[in-house]
């Protein structure tokens, strides 16, 4: 017999488990196919920071409030999930300090200055909470709201209790075709066939083909990062630091995670010696004390990019069944639950915030090049 659901959701990273997690607390019907290991992908990659300050350099009318919602929504979560699954999502406090070493990384912070949670410190006021940060800062802008995760924990976590709610988990079943019949939509993968009303599409980066499937010139960029861990036997580091685009984050285990790499277009999984040498060049000039510090593990994964750098978030235009949560680039694991959240409300016909709404839809126009 074939089986019935309400929502399908393809793909079972960060956002297609937090999605599945909000819709079975609805209690609907709810199914989600992953091509491999639950978890495994981007998200396995991630440094787990919920930076919606540290990561929203402009956007604050919408992408920063839609960014709180979601980091709100984890000091509650790390309950929840921990009372239904008995998993520890790894939920650390202590924030973010995001380094100045001159006048140019000073102006660089102002934007993100202007927001009543972040405090502007001296170098004698970072070296008072960091004492091994490096002589060279100037300052630092102290965000102390910017905690982290850690994002494969954050995702099992998800994905156990929306099977514990009653959702169905299908690991290393990848989708291959969407079929629209009558008023549902037919999955197939390469050995079944599953009906549903409501199909999510939340295959991050290889979103592009379902895009393309379904009508949608939409195309995801990979935007590739390379990350390494140490071990902290001291314990030394309490906060994130962060400088143009690299960080060093601390975990509960002793460990630093550093990252990251930024490699546009590379589809290749692999970390590459070059990728962590230039990551570890410039940790040493944040702490250099992890230059004494002995190596854990290292990793990459991609990043889904999308033309403005927002998530598409949203129905299908033509087709109200299908929608899509792709697109998170470098801050999937921060806005899984916000996602997660919106994609319920609007398969629920809930209201919902209309510039989130129109900020993150589908049919959002890519602006035209002008040549001059
Ligand atoms: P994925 O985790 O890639 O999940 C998509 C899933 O879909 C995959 O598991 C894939 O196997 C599956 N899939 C694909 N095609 C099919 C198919 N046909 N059928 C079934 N399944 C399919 N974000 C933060 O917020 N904070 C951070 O600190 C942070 N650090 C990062 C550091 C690095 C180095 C990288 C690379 C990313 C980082 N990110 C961070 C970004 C974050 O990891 C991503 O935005 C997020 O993981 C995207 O989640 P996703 O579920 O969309 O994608
Ligand atoms: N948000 C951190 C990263 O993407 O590397």
């Amino acid at each position: 017999m074939k089986q019935k659901f309400e929502v399908a959701i393809i793909g079972g990273g960060i956002i297609g488990c937090s999605i599945a997690y909000y819709l079975a607390k609805e209690k609907m019907n709810v199914a989600l196919f992953e091509g491999n290991q639950i978890g495994s992908k981007s998200t396995s990659a991630a440094a787990g920071m919920l930076g919606a300050h540290s990561e929203c350099d402009e956007d604050f009318d919408v992408f920063f409030p839609f960014a709180r919602s979601s980091q709100y929504a984890y000091s509650q979560l790390k309950e929840e999930l921990h009372h239904l699954s008995g998993l520890d999502i790894g939920y650390r406090k202590g924030g973010i300090l995001k380094l100045a070493y001159n006048e140019k990384d000073i102006n660089e912070l102002r934007s993100t200055l202007s927001q009543h949670t972040v405090k502007w410190l001296d170098k004698e006021a970072v070296w008072e909470m960091e004492p091994d940060v490096s002589s060279e800062v100037a300052g630092a802008a102290y965000i102390e709201e910017d905690v982290n995760v850690v994002p494969t924990a954050v995702c099992e976590a998800f994905a156990k209790s929306a099977q514990i709610l009653g959702a169905s988990l299908f690991e290393f079943y990848p989708v291959l075709d969407i079929q629209k019949q009558d008023n549902s939509y037919l999955i197939q993968t390469a050995t079944s066939q599953v009906e549903a009303k409501h199909v999510v599409v939340a295959s991050g980066v290889w979103s592009t083909t379902f895009f393309k499937q379904l009508g949608l010139d939409h195309q995801l960029t990979p935007v590739k990062g390379e990350c390494l861990s140490v071990i902290d036997e001291k314990a030394t580091l309490k906060k994130t630091i962060f400088h143009d685009h690299c960080y060093i984050v601390p975990r509960n285990n002793g460990r630093l995670v550093i990252g990251a790499t930024m490699i546009e277009n590379d589809w290749n999984e692999r970390v590459s010696l070059s990728g962590i040498d230039s990551i570890i060049a410039k940790a040493k000039t944040m702490l250099p004390t992890v230059a004494d510090m002995k190596m854990d593990s290292f990793w990459a994964g991609l990043r889904p990019q999308t033309f403005d750098q927002k998530p598409f978030i949203g129905h299908h235009p033509e087709e109200e069944g299908i929608l899509f949560a792709t697109g998170h680039y470098r801050n999937g694991i921060l806005l899984a639950p916000a996602t997660g959240q919106m994609i319920t409300d609007l398969i629920l016909k809930r209201q919902i915030k209309s510039e989130w709404v129109e900020a993150f839809k589908i049919d959002r126009h890519q602006p035209l090049l002008v040549s001059r």
